[in-house]
């Protein structure tokens, strides 16, 4: 076999989503531990009055507990090169959890199981069913009393509209919590608290051995022979195809805190996983395996480090081996280009790197050229990478700089944080940058707009909310705006390309406008 795809086949490239606090970064933590990237749990995490893990660098992600960017963490385990991709923790930031996603190729769904699915965080397992991608569930802190391991089901069952297949089954809860019976395996995995350890100690006993009661007591003895025998009878079967297709969500028990159930988690992944898929192109397919390098940008983020105000684009390479100082060719600019000092990114901690392949995530330094979506390849075999999708900003705000002195700065910062995708900007119609219209997804990205604003770009800023809620991209070519008819709350705008839209408040003004303006096209997402 050659060694491109020996490199390629050993390659699994993840995103890893939860709800804040259900236990993301313990359990990445611990999947670190195992492949040897750290060598003491609670290095990544740090200390407990200082609450950060490594891939929770941002100063407000830091004050706030969650984590509102993604970062890319790379290890090694039993022979695999394994791509962990850091996702926000919050429904605010769908977008670009989405977007992280396309970089993906299947995701682990982390789940408090005291509390199931969380109201705030459906919005958020949804974007990861729309990308159709692998999501095995990880049900976290049994050691804690926790819910119905049956309701636990049906919440995902509900919410995410796609089947369950418990790989494993957990024993009681909290005090009681006994440990976890492996379907496949047909056998007890006994809780045994192990925190910090990198080897931990594994105990198994059958549910035949006739001292079980031992182990588990005679009451949970009883309720787990017979949950065997109902999941057995009447849960969904096992179907890989339906796994890799996104349609059957593998859900194992355990707790990421204690390091109990985590290795036999992380070896059934590696097997329900498959190596870098194809990607699809405008006019065609890309393979893994193709000798041409390839890769796309899924997200720039800029000041990642304050010190050197710099401006990093990541993507992820799709075929071929990307190797230091080769010219590539990048598409959307229609230029050769050098990617110049290429690195994987472990949170704060940056590697240069020689050599990269298919499934990883490089992150390059970007003078500005980049946009989310454009494709980066060979300039003797270009291609071109389906684009990604923007979401409708549902929350709309005036923000203008406090000091008229610092406009430069105040363009230049909302122009960048606009690039990198956190937020979309517009202007009313013949209007300059003194005022903009800020469009999000989800209002916390107006903090972080704020924040990054004050402390990245030294402008303060004044925001005013707007009552608007849809927005609509004029399709038409030939309509001057400012002669459409419309309702008196509805406002002209135009997105920073120069096209137009609309702000409605209500579906009643949008009806109204299409009926006042016949052959108006008004279109839900734009080319942004
Ligand atoms: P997140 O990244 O999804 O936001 O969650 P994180 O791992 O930071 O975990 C949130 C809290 O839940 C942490 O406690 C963590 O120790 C705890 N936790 C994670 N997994 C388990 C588990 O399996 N069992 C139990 N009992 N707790 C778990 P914290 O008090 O907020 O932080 P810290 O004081 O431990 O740093």
């Amino acid at each position: 076999m050659s060694d491109l795809k020996n490199q390629i086949d050993k390659r699994r490239t993840f995103a890893i989503i939860s709800h804040p606090d259900a236990g993301k970064t313990t359990l990445t933590e611990k999947l670190l531990l195992y492949g040897g990237a750290i060598n003491v749990a609670g290095s990544v995490k740090g200390k407990k009055t200082a609450k950060h893990a490594v891939s929770d660098w941002m100063e407000i992600e830091k004050q706030r507990g969650i984590s509102v960017t993604s970062s890319v963490l790379q290890f090694n385990y039993n022979g695999y090169c394994i791509n962990i991709l850091d996702t926000p923790g919050h429904q605010d930031f769908s977008e670009d959890t989405y977007r992280t996603l396309m970089a993906a190729d299947s995701a682990v769904m982390v789940i408090d199981a005291s509390k199931g699915v969380e109201n705030q965080t459906k919005k958020l397992f949804k974007v990861c069913v729309m990308r159709h991608i692998p999501i095995i569930t990880f049900i976290n802190k049994m050691d804690r009393d926790a819910k119905s391991p049956y309701d636990l089901l049906e919440d995902i069952e509900n919410v995410l509209g796609i089947n369950t297949c418990p790989m494993n089954w957990p024993i009681a809860s909290g005090k009681d919590f006994k440990g976890v019976y492996d379907r496949s395996k047909k056998e007890i995995l006994c809780f045994t608290a192990n925190n910090g350890q990198h080897e931990v100690e594994k105990k198994t006993v059958s549910p035949d051995d006739p001292n079980l009661e031992e182990y588990v007591g005679s009451l949970h003895k009883q309720e787990l022979l017979d949950d065997i025998e109902l999941l057995d009878g009447a849960g969904d079967e096992f179907d890989l195809e339906a796994v890799r297709t996104g349609k059957l969500t593998p859900v194992f028990f355990g707790s990421a805190l204690t390091n109990f159930g985590v290795e036999p988690f992380l070896e059934e992944f590696l097997k329900l996983t498959t190596p870098p898929l194809p990607r699809e192109t405008v006019d065609g397919i890309v393979k893994p395996y193709d000798e041409d390098f390839s890769a796309f940008v899924f997200k720039i983020q800029a000041n990642m480090n304050k010190a050197h105000r710099d401006r990093i684009a990541f993507m992820r390479i799709c075929s071929g081996k990307f190797k230091k100082d080769m010219e590539v060719y990048h598409v959307q600019g229609e230029k050769k280009i050098r990617l110049s000092q290429p690195q994987q990114i472990m949170a704060q901690e940056r590697e240069i790197i020689d050599e990269a392949y298919a499934g990883d995530i490089i992150g390059v330094f970007d003078p500005g050229i980049f946009s989310i979506g454009d494709t980066i390849c060979m300039a003797s075999n270009k291609v071109k990478f389906k684009g990604i999708p923007t979401f409708a900003p549902e929350h709309f705000s005036l923000v203008r700089q406090k000091d008229t002195m610092k406009r430069k700065q105040f363009v230049k910062g909302t122009t960048q944080i606009a690039q990198e995708g956190a937020i979309q900007v517009f202007r009313e119609l013949d209007a300059g940058m003194e005022e903009v219209i800020v469009g999000v997804v989800g209002v916390l990205q107006f903090d972080v707009f704020k924040y990054r604003l004050e402390n990245e770009y030294n402008v303060d800023v004044v925001m005013e909310g707007l009552p608007y809620q849809f927005i609509r991209w004029i399709g038409n070519k030939d309509v001057d705006p400012k002669k459409l008819d419309l309702a008196s709350d509805t406002k002209r705008i135009c997105d920073m390309r120069g096209n137009n839209l609309l702000l409605f408040t209500s579906y009643w003004s949008i009806d109204w406008a299409l009926e006042h303006n016949k052959g108006l096209i008004l279109e839900e997402f734009g080319n942004v």
